[in-house]
């Protein structure tokens, strides 16, 4: 049994960053403060020598002043580091020339030109409950630096603008780590002497099947990659690796990349389609890091959105092309609506490049991703894909192997196209959603057809003044016969534009908002159109309009973009839940009303769909949408309308609704294939529905369908049908689950998720139960997403009025933070948007948040977050 060691280089730095923070007090950092390093790091060479008690690594870095004879001392950051030894030149440094705090290790008296720094550190990364800097998962070793994780592996200029080549020297038992991964390419490979130790090994084998997805996906993505951008892969091994334990997603470690299991490990029996699209995505995600986040990465931790905004509009774009445009759209669309445009309204809104942070890892958020792709989207919009694509070049041409700012992207995107983006910067430093209103107006004599735009930023922290945005708006005027008019021209700022599509003229035109009172008039408009206004969704503002609801009827009928289509439902919808919301508030009875039932029908039933969109358009949209649209968010209100509404569409349409599923039962093996997906999504939809009834039949169907799945789409989505209505089947079915998938893990998760979610009054004390579950493991981010996190999102237990889901929620947030921050900290911001509730809830909640800031050795993760919420 020798040890075995690889070696290996990679090509770029690992990502880094900056902390100047000290021991008591948290510190905020202001991206107006960033200064260039004074010392770059040229060439790092790393040795670990891995062991079962402790870990040594060896770091030999070649320093070199940015200004010859440069007096600073030398910072290098280093948290729960033990110095073992340190030399410059070789020579071992004396006490009067270092010191080391908690946080840094401070160097003085440094030689005047180039030299170098050899230093021992030891770390235990099987103590390393945190997930970040080197620790041990299911018996593996594994690092996360992204974003200030290498401070807990050696001591560092933690920072993603020092831009060292690296090698890597890994040494370890070969029967305990018979497997030894690290970045770049292999350079040697070997045994060392005889070991001592001898233990069996932990590596287990995955079966073939559960990483086929995730295989099929890479390969698509890198095809995809070559062919829309020109980009190729560069190195010669690409590995991707799969840890139970992982605080996000995943990570792009060059030619490393590595997985949270739940996003690699697939297989018909254990995940959904939802999480087979997942896979593709994020797969596809973090192998499109390789040229926007590696090869080209970020000056500082500011430019966050400058890798994951590109690089989430890249993984949008490839799933897009691998699937349904409109419905990947549609899911996108849902996704910023639920969870950004509340973000952005409360106290943690923060510009898509924030200015300043207490820890980074709180900004890994749905603004810097989901908002940041909007922008990136935006570009697309104004300039084409082939305008895109240019810039794209460009960007790509001017900065491979640099680290660098949003501006640069800004600027190659406008060189290469020469064109003129007025004051589109605002949207990496605005925060806030705008509002956008418009105001329509048809002339029949002068045949002109005239909107008018006007744009409101509303307020956010240390922003209450805002300037007007520039908001590219995709538009499409339809005739009466249902069809998109031909736009020859418009009328704007004083000047007549032309709009063509290659001299014929357009049907859907980029309108260029850029002010805060703006009007557009089209010409030879021959009657009064139906506007199809933000075809696409082309910018992430709240749209207002005038339109009627016989207009959106008319556009949910008939318009050519088939994502406001959808929309104009959805509009529809939000309308009627907020009527009803507000009768259940004045304790009048609920009516549904008759058109809105024959207008889901009438898609339900329409063969000429697609079915996916079906599912999507007869979906009503989520709570957290109409509570986000309120002026006091009332939850309890919010629940019963959308069960009301969800009950009453299956009492009525339960014939209809009931041969949907009858007709898109699966008959052969399971697929990720278009088609089977397709049936499945609407199907499963279509018995959620009917799972909502108290109608024994429909239970009946359910149930049988749970029996005779042959996939755990289907057989979790009639568990999660049955899952609604309280009583024996339900228990019953939740134990028959658990008995038969408790091997599964990632099954497990969804079984707590299914159950945290309930909103059976009084649930709060199954999920307390459900944390002493043998399953259930407070170390592992998955599990602890599952449950507590989906206990967040039962409106009715959450924010029960007796502060039950508060207080349960508090005590965990305290318990959490001691095992790991990050995670504990993306709990915590559940109550972030307490002021929307009612003033009961609000006490509840503040109360919650004052016990935890109250908390001994508060981390500066929920710190921040706790005390932002309170300001
Ligand atoms: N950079 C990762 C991604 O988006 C996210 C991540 C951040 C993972 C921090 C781990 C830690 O692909
Ligand atoms: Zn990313």
């Amino acid at each position: 049994i020798g040890r075995r060691f690889i070696c290996s280089m990679a090509t770029e730095p690992l990502p880094k960053q900056v902390d100047e923070t000290n021991m008591d007090a948290p510190k905020e950092i202001f991206l107006k403060d960033y200064k260039e390093p004074d010392y770059f790091f040229e060439k790092v060479d790393l040795n670990f020598q891995l062991g079962e008690e402790t870990t040594l690594v060896f770091s030999k870095i070649f320093v070199s002043p940015r200004v010859e004879g440069c007096l600073a001392p030398l910072v290098l950051d280093g948290v729960d580091l033990k110095l073992i030894s340190l030399k410059v030149n070789g020579k071992e440094v004396k006490g009067d020339d270092f010191h080391v705090d908690s946080r840094h290790l401070t160097l003085s008296s440094l030689p005047s030109g180039k030299f170098t720094l050899e230093i021992v550190t030891e770390i235990c990364p099987q103590k390393n409950t945190s997930l970040e800097g080197l620790y041990k998962s299911s018996g593996n070793f594994c690092t996360q630096c992204e974003a200030e994780g290498f401070r807990k592996i050696i001591f560092y200029q933690d920072r993603p603008d020092i831009m060292a080549k690296y090698t890597c020297r890994i040494e370890g038992d070969k029967s305990l780590y018979p497997v030894l991964l690290s970045n770049g390419n292999l350079i040697e490979e070997g045994e060392l002497e005889e070991s001592k130790q001898y233990a069996e090994s932990l590596t287990q084998n995955l079966d073939p099947c559960t990483r086929s997805h995730a295989m099929y996906s890479l390969k698509a993505a890198m095809k995809w990659d070559e062919d829309v951008f020109g980009l190729e892969y560069d190195l010669d091994l690409f590995n991707v690796v799969a840890v139970p334990d992982f605080n996000m997603g995943a990570m792009e470690n060059k030619s490393l990349n590595i997985f949270n299991s739940k996003l690699v490990l697939a297989s018909p029996e254990t995940a959904t389609d939802a999480d087979y699209a997942a896979i593709l995505g994020v797969i596809g995600h973090e192998f499109f890091h390789n040229w926007t986040g590696n090869r080209v990465t970020c000056r500082d931790w500011f430019q966050l959105s400058l890798k994951e905004g590109l690089t989430v509009f890249r993984d949008q774009e490839f799933s897009s092309d691998m699937g349904s445009r409109p419905v990947k759209r549609i899911g996108d669309v849902s996704t910023l609506r639920s969870y950004q445009f509340p973000q952005d309204a409360g106290p943690m809104a923060h510009p898509v490049r924030p200015h300043s942070y207490i820890k980074m890892d709180n900004f890994y958020t749905v603004t810097v991703y989901e908002k940041g792709a909007e922008v990136v989207r935006m570009y697309k919009t104004l300039l084409g894909a082939s305008g895109f694509r240019k810039g794209m070049d460009l960007y790509f041409k001017r900065h491979d192997g640099q680290a660098v700012t949003c501006e640069d992207f800004f600027a190659a995107m406008r060189d290469a196209n020469g064109a003129d983006f007025s004051n589109f910067m605002l949207w990496y430093s605005q925060a806030g959603t705008p509002r956008l209103n418009v105001v329509s107006n048809y002339n029949a004599v002068a045949k002109t057809y005239s909107l008018k735009f006007s744009q409101e930023v509303p307020p956010t922290p240390g922003q209450p003044i805002k300037e007007p945005m520039f908001i590219p708006v995709a538009l499409g005027l339809l005739g009466s016969d249902g069809k998109d008019m031909p736009l020859s021209s418009v009328y704007h700022d004083g000047k007549l534009e032309s709009i063509s599509n290659n001299g014929q003229p357009a049907q859907t035109t980029v309108l260029r908002v850029t002010k805060k009172e703006e009007e557009f008039v089209f010409n030879d408009i021959p009657e009064r159109p139906v506007p199809s206004i933000l075809r696409g969704y082309t910018a992430p503002v709240r749209l207002d309009s005038d339109l009627t609801d016989a207009d959106l009827h008319f556009l949910l009928a008939n318009d050519s973009d088939e994502f406001n289509r959808w929309e104009a439902g959805q509009v529809l919808a939000r309308k009627l839940m907020l009527n009803l919301v507000s009768d259940y508030q004045q304790n009048k009875p609920l009516v549904l009303n008759q058109q809105f039932i024959n207008g889901v029908k009438s898609i339900l039933c329409d063969s000429s769909l697609d079915k996916e969109f079906i599912a999507k358009a007869i979906t009503l949209p989520g709570e957290g949408e109409i509570m986000d649209m309120m002026e006091v968010a009332d939850p309890d209100a919010v629940h019963a309308v959308r069960s009301f509404i969800r009950k009453q569409l299956a009492a009525e349409l339960k014939n209809e609704l009931h041969n949907t599923v009858k007709n898109n039962r699966t008959s052969e093996k399971y697929e990720f294939d278009h088609q089977n997906l397709l049936r499945r999504a609407l199907k499963n939809t279509a018995l959620g529905y009917l799972g909502s009834l108290e109608d024994a039949e429909m239970r009946e169907l359910a149930l049988h369908e749970y029996k005779t799945a042959t996939n755990l789409t289907e057989q979790f989505a009639a568990l999660v049908a049955l899952d609604q209505i309280p009583g024996k089947v339900r228990d019953e079915v939740l134990a028959d689950f658990y008995n038969k998938l408790q091997h599964e893990y990632l099954v497990i998760n969804k079984w707590f998720a299914l159950q945290a979610m309930s909103n059976v009054p009084g649930n709060v004390e199954n999920v307390r139960k459900l944390l002493d579950h043998p399953a259930f493991d407070m170390r592992n981010p998955n599990k602890v997403y599952s449950l507590i996190g989906g206990f967040r999102g039962s409106l009715v237990n959450f924010h029960a009025k007796d502060g039950s889901g508060y207080k349960f929620l508090g005590e965990l947030v305290v318990q959490l933070d001691k095992i790991n921050p990050q995670v504990a900290s993306r709990m915590v911001s559940a109550f972030s948007r307490w002021k929307r509730y009612d003033e009961m809830r609000q006490n509840l909640a503040k109360a919650q948040l004052e016990m935890i800031l109250a908390a001994n050795g508060l981390s500066e993760n929920v710190f921040e977050i706790a005390s932002k919420s309170l300001a």
